[in-house]
This record gives structure tokens, sequence and C-alpha cells, in this order.
């Protein structure tokens, strides 16, 4: 899929968002070595803490879909600039993939990318 294409796969899915209460949306897809691609959105709830964010609903799906291969990912925030997931987020990617490439989209459309281990220097591991 070329990146334009998943640009408007994110913004399609960014109306899905579920935030009555930050009023902050976010869209994931998580694309696999297979070439497909997996997409969540964030979901939140009344009992705060029991938000799921977009990345980990993304990376979800792609599991119980049998994929663990992440190759890539991709988000959309509402922010005027382009913000990288939040720690637990990392934590949860890098299970898969520690060198995940994350590509990130302000709603204006600019982006920035980096490799997870260059953010998340050191995952939680025993
Ligand atoms: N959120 C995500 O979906 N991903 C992140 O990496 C950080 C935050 C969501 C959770 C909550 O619904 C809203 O953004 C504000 O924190």
């Amino acid at each position: 899929m070329k990146e334009k294409e998943i640009l408007d796969v994110l913004r399609q899915l960014l109306k899905n968002s579920y935030s009555p209460y930050s009023k902050f949306r976010v869209a994931a897809v998580i694309v696999t070595d297979s070439g497909n691609i997996y997409k969540g959105c964030n979901v939140e709830n009344a009992s705060y803490g029991m938000t799921l964010c977009a990345e980990r609903v993304a990376a979800t799906a792609a599991v119980s879909a049998g994929e663990k291969k992440f190759r890539q990912i991709f988000l959309i925030t509402d922010s005027a600039k382009p913000e990288f997931p939040c720690g637990a987020c990392l934590q949860f990617l890098a299970e898969f993939n520690p060198k995940l490439k994350i590509t990130t989209y302000a709603g204006d459309g600019r982006k920035k990318s980096a490799k997870l281990s260059d953010i998340l220097k050191s995952k939680f591991k025993f």
C-alpha cells in the first residue's frame, strides 16, 4: 500500500475514534511482513483507566489474526504536530518488533518518523 493510501485509511479511521472524554482522536495502522494492514482507533470509557490506545487496538487486531511480524506502524492524531506513541504503547509494540518503524502524522498531514528502539531505549523484559 502506498503512503498516500495509508494516510487516506488513517483519516477515515480517525472518524471511528471513541473519545468523548479527552476529545483527542488517534488512529493507527500496522503493516505486517505479509503486507496486510491492521487498524485501530482509541476507545475511551467512563472509567478512564480502561481506555484503549489506538496502537494497542491495532496490535491486538494483528495478533488475533495470527500476524506478529510488524513491519511499520502509521499513526494520526488530532494534534497540531505529529506525536509518537505513549510509553505504554512503545513497550507493547516492542514485544513484536523493537526496530519497528513508526510514522506519525498531524491532522494537516505533516509527519515524522523514527525507529522504535531510538525512542524507547530500554524495553522492559525478564
Ligand atoms: N492515546 C492513544 O490512542 N495513543 C497514544 O499513544 C497516546 C494516547 C489516546 C488515549 C486517549 O483516548 C487519548 O489519546 C488522550 O490521551
